[in-house]
């Protein structure tokens, strides 16, 4: 028997897969865990052909950190009670979006545990896939039924004694606007809406009342990550985080080969979202009239409108931001990496000639630590002596070594164009709160083309 069982888990692909649940199931009840059991079967995501997925079929799967990998189904309202789910923690709300292939979300599994790792919060997972598979249009026109579904779900929860505040949507493209409707049904009184690149196509022109707004709940943001295509291009909440200016993401493939490749950028809020939420690194950004402003230097701290914090992705109240009344659709932009953890640090970096040039000055900006170099041109425009930028890197600028610095002329020169510049070079972590603290490097000559190294001494904050 244990043979047997052994060889069906080995290869499970063969095993239709009720099967495999069963032996799953009873090869753990062999080995004796003592930890919960619980009196339902795990239950895991309905997948949907394309023929089948015209009903909506909704179910609710609930994870907790007793049993961070068994979906209990709390559909109906004893089963909450038999569940483990505890009225006086958080409640995270998972609401997927489009399923294209009528499949379980890849991703699904590893946002559910990476909330159970950074909070103690019950995890309910809404599983529409059945009614998000098909054509488009139709999966939209699903969208009312879901909502209204998810508000009654939510209404059991309440009359448990759970707390609207408690309660937190996390919803994925199209789900982040069926969490805005959810929100609706409550006139804004639930605790946050988290929108993963809240879905454009149907949604970009539609009214506050047809997508997520800030009116939604206590606390509204939004990652954006992909506004040129899947993602919507107008701020949706209190908070929105335009990543890498929100359109094209790092390492997302310019030419997409297959349907990943297709997905890349949407899916990457996702993909960051579940990084903050690890904790690796912060991922701080800067409100900023647009990402262009933001990468020239412009945007330094977060004093107007959040006065004292700069808002952080992931599980902080409001974001970490200390004002009393949120502003609204507020602007915020950051710049990430193309893999996991994602996170990076910006830095200002500037460059001060002590005399106006006739031409445009480009000097190109290093920084090395053991493991990293990142790098940056600046441009002083002519007859002027500040030229400025921000600087992405992965590690605190404490830990950076070495900063090298580059006078790099236009391609072809020009007679006018000497061999050498004068000035100074600053540099400092934002937000930015004493330009008096920055690190320089005075006096340099920079000669054309030739790298110039020197060491660079920050002291952690
Ligand atoms: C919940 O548990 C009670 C007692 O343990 C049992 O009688 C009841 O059938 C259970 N309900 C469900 C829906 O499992
Ligand atoms: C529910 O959560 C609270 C707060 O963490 C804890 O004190 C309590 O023991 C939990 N209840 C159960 C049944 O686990
Ligand atoms: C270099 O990379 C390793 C991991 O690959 C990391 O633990 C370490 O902190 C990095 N060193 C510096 C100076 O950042
Ligand atoms: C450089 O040009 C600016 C105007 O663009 C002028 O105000 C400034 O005095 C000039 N500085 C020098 C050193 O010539
Ligand atoms: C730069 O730092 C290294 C050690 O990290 C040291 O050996 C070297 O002398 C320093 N160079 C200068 C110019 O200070």
């Amino acid at each position: 028997m244990g043979g047997l069982n052994r060889k069906m888990v080995e290869d499970p692909r063969k095993k239709p897969l009720f099967v495999l649940a069963i032996v799953l199931l009873h090869s753990s009840a062999y080995a004796g865990h003592e930890t919960y059991v619980p009196e339902q079967p795990c239950s895991d995501f309905h997948t949907a052909s394309l023929l089948r997925g015209l009903t909506l079929n909704v179910r609710f799967l609930l994870f907790t950190s007793s049993n961070p990998s068994c979906g209990q189904l709390i559909s109906v309202g004893d089963d909450i009670k038999n569940s483990t789910f505890n009225t006086s923690l958080e409640t995270k709300i998972i609401i997927h979006g489009f399923r294209t292939l009528g499949t379980k979300p890849s991703w699904i599994n590893g946002l559910i545990d990476a909330l159970l790792q950074a909070a103690k919060v019950n995890v309910v997972a809404v599983d529409w896939i059945r009614g998000a598979t098909g054509d488009y249009r139709r999966v939209v026109e699903n969208v009312m039924k879901l909502g209204l579904e998810i508000f009654h779900f939510i209404n059991h929860l309440l009359a448990l004694g759970v707390s609207e505040t408690s309660i937190h949507l996390i919803g994925v493209s199209l789900g982040a606007h069926v969490g805005g409707l959810v929100g609706q049904f409550y006139e804004g009184r639930l605790g946050r809406i988290t929108g993963l690149d809240p879905v454009g196509p149907k949604y970009t022109k539609a009214s506050h009342e047809e997508r997520l707004d800030p009116g939604d709940a206590l606390f509204v943001e939004a990652i954006h990550t992909d506004t040129d295509s899947f993602g919507i291009r107008v701020p949706v909440g209190h908070i929105d985080y335009f990543i890498n200016g929100g359109k094209d993401q790092p390492g997302c493939p310019w030419l997409p080969l297959s349907y990943n490749d297709l997905i890349c950028d949407h899916m990457r809020a996702v993909h960051l979202y579940v990084s903050a939420l690890k904790n690796s690194c912060p991922m701080m950004a800067f409100p900023c009239s647009n990402h262009e402003d933001f990468l020239a230097g412009h945007c330094l701290d977060c004093f107007n409108p959040f006065l004292r914090s700069c808002p952080r992705i992931g599980l902080l109240h409001h974001g970490g931001v200390g004002v009393e009344k949120l502003p609204r659709e507020v602007k915020v932009y950051l710049v990430t990496d193309s893999s996991a953890p994602y996170c990076m640090y910006h830095s200002l970096v500037e460059f001060h000639l002590q005399q106006n040039r006739s031409l445009v000055t480009n000097v190109q900006i290093t920084f090395r630590s053991s493991n990293a170099t990142a790098t940056v041109k600046i441009a002083i425009p002519k007859q002027q002596q500040l030229g400025k930028g921000i600087l992405a890197h992965p590690f605190p600028l404490c830990q950076i070594k070495e900063v090298m610095l580059t006078y790099v002329p236009k391609r072809y020169i020009l007679k006018k164009e000497e061999t050498l510049i004068t000035g100074n070079f600053c540099t400092t972590p934002l937000p930015v709160s004493n330009r008096e603290n920055m690190f320089c490097l005075s006096k340099l000559s920079l000669t054309r083309n030739k790298p110039f190294a020197h060491n660079l001494t920050v002291t952690c904050a």
